[in-house]
């Protein structure tokens, strides 16, 4: 039932990973569990951008918060300047870098035990699952994937990751948030009773532009400007708007039922690339209950990032929650940021402290989400959840926007129409598949 969100207890029952396997690993010890040495762990880097050096210093902090010994093995980028920059905030030997549109492979093929992926997220689902193949611990950058058919190539990804013992963590970092795994759990204890409405927001200024140079290819280009480009990013709804959305989930326990969209492009026309710059999403919850959403990047604007929820019994504004007293069972956190926090939820996970993670699921739906509210406002249309994961008769089920990651690999791509959908008119996948 894809409708059913799928906990991590339901993930390790269904994958038969037994709890005592992990148990009876330390990662101190001498032992070896899924690949993993423990005096010295391995780790390497697919993406060496902001995020990607960034989750590479959180890992390192999680590590040394922990006590563990990290080695990075190998970095890998589509170009040679980026694997630079991180050969030198890192100090690490150049013979750990690799480069080009398929220096994935060799990180698979390395003996890292951990990858971190930081790329563009349209390729992220051929990435993670070359690294699960591989047998490897991964670290996924939200959002993981920019179409239906992506999404759902993470969810089987995860599945095998499950299967074979391995840990998946996710880049959604408030799910590692003292503060929002303590609303969460308020709000399951019935501080504010049902959820009956709410009101979700990533509203912002504008973000980078990288100009086209003389006698760029197009996959440079789309690679260097991902961020503008649906094909590359999902837009931004995806991109950016997936915390909101996998906050929405997570806090509702349940799926939408339906999305009906809206949004435009008021300046990228100028700035270049085919996205919107705004989206308004009314999600169908069934029994009366929406939860509107907005996202915006355009500067001079009103900002907003956060959620609230309206319960029978109270309500939440960002993480505060007012309603009724309840008890709650104390949250642990070995440190305040969510992003290193992940990382040492991740350690944790493969040495085999409570239950394994794998939140490869959790991401991926939210990633699905935020690509239906963009199919929504790119058509203008009503877009049932089932159309994009179950009706394999609906046109937006098999949608997989093109120039595909494979593509970049193969040779030279075409490039994406540089005119952003128009409601009503053009659909998304006559458009962009
Ligand atoms: N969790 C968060 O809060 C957070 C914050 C920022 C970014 N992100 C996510 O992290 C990812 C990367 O974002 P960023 O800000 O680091 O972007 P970035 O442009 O700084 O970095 C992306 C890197 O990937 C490289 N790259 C492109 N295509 C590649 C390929 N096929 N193989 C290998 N390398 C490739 C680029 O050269 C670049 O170095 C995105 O998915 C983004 O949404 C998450």
């Amino acid at each position: 039932m894809y409708n059913k969100l799928v906990t991590r207890r339901d993930f390790v029952k269904a994958a038969a990973v037994t709890t005592a396997a992990f148990s009876t690993f330390n990662i101190l010890g001498a032992q070896a569990v899924a690949g993993i040495h423990t005096s010295k762990i391995k780790v390497a880097l697919i993406g060496c951008g902001g995020r990607g050096k960034g989750a590479l210093k959180n890992f390192l902090e999680a590590a040394k918060l922990l006590g563990v010994e990290v080695e990075v093995v190998a970095v890998a980028d589509a170009f040679q300047d980026q694997i630079e920059g991180a050969i030198t905030q890192f100090s690490l030997d150049p013979s750990v870098g690799h480069s080009g549109f398929t220096a994935y492979q060799a990180v698979a093929q390395s003996d890292a035990e951990v990858v971190l992926m930081a790329t563009p997220p349209n390729f992220r689902p051929v990435h993670f699952d070359a690294c699960v193949q591989a047998g490897k611990h991964c670290f996924i950058e939200k959002p993981v994937a920019v179409d239906p058919v992506g999404a759902r190539k993470v969810i089987a990804t995860g599945e095998l990751a499950a299967k074979k013992g391995l840990t998946v963590v996710a880049g959604t970092q408030r799910r590692h948030q003292q503060n929002y795994q303590e609303m969460a759990a308020k709000i399951q204890a019935g501080a504010i009773g049902e959820i009956v409405g709410g009101s979700v927001s990533w509203n912002m200024g504008t973000l980078w532009t990288y100009p086209r140079k003389p006698g760029m290819s197009h996959a440079d280009f789309l690679a260097r400007n991902w961020l503008n480009f649906t094909e590359m990013s999902g837009d931004h709804i995806v991109e950016q708007h997936v915390h909101q959305l996998d906050v929405v989930n997570w806090m509702m326990g349940r799926m939408p039922r339906t999305f009906v969209g809206m949004g435009g492009c008021a300046r990228r026309g100028v700035a270049g690339g085919n996205q919107f710059d705004f989206f308004s999403l009314d999600m169908d919850y069934g029994d009366g209950i929406h939860i509107l959403s907005q996202c915006r990047q355009i500067d001079g604007c009103y900002n907003r990032v956060g959620e609230s929820f309206r319960g029978t019994e109270g309500y939440t504004n960002g993480v505060k929650v007012t309603g009724k007293e309840v008890s709650i069972a104390p949250v642990q956190v070995d440190h305040t940021s969510g992003t290193v926090q992940e990382h040492v939820d991740l350690l944790r996970s493969i040495r085999g402290e409570g239950e394994p993670l794998n939140r490869s699921r959790e991401v991926a739906d939210a990633t699905m989400c935020a690509i239906a509210g963009r199919i929504a406002a790119y058509t203008g249309k009503l877009i049932r959840w089932v159309d994009l994961t179950e009706n394999t008769d609906s046109p937006y089920y098999g949608l997989e926007l093109s120039p595909k990651a494979l593509d970049f690999e193969t040779g030279d791509i075409a490039m994406p129409s540089l005119e952003p959908a128009i409601p009503g008119e053009a659909t998304d996948w006559k458009l962009r598949s």
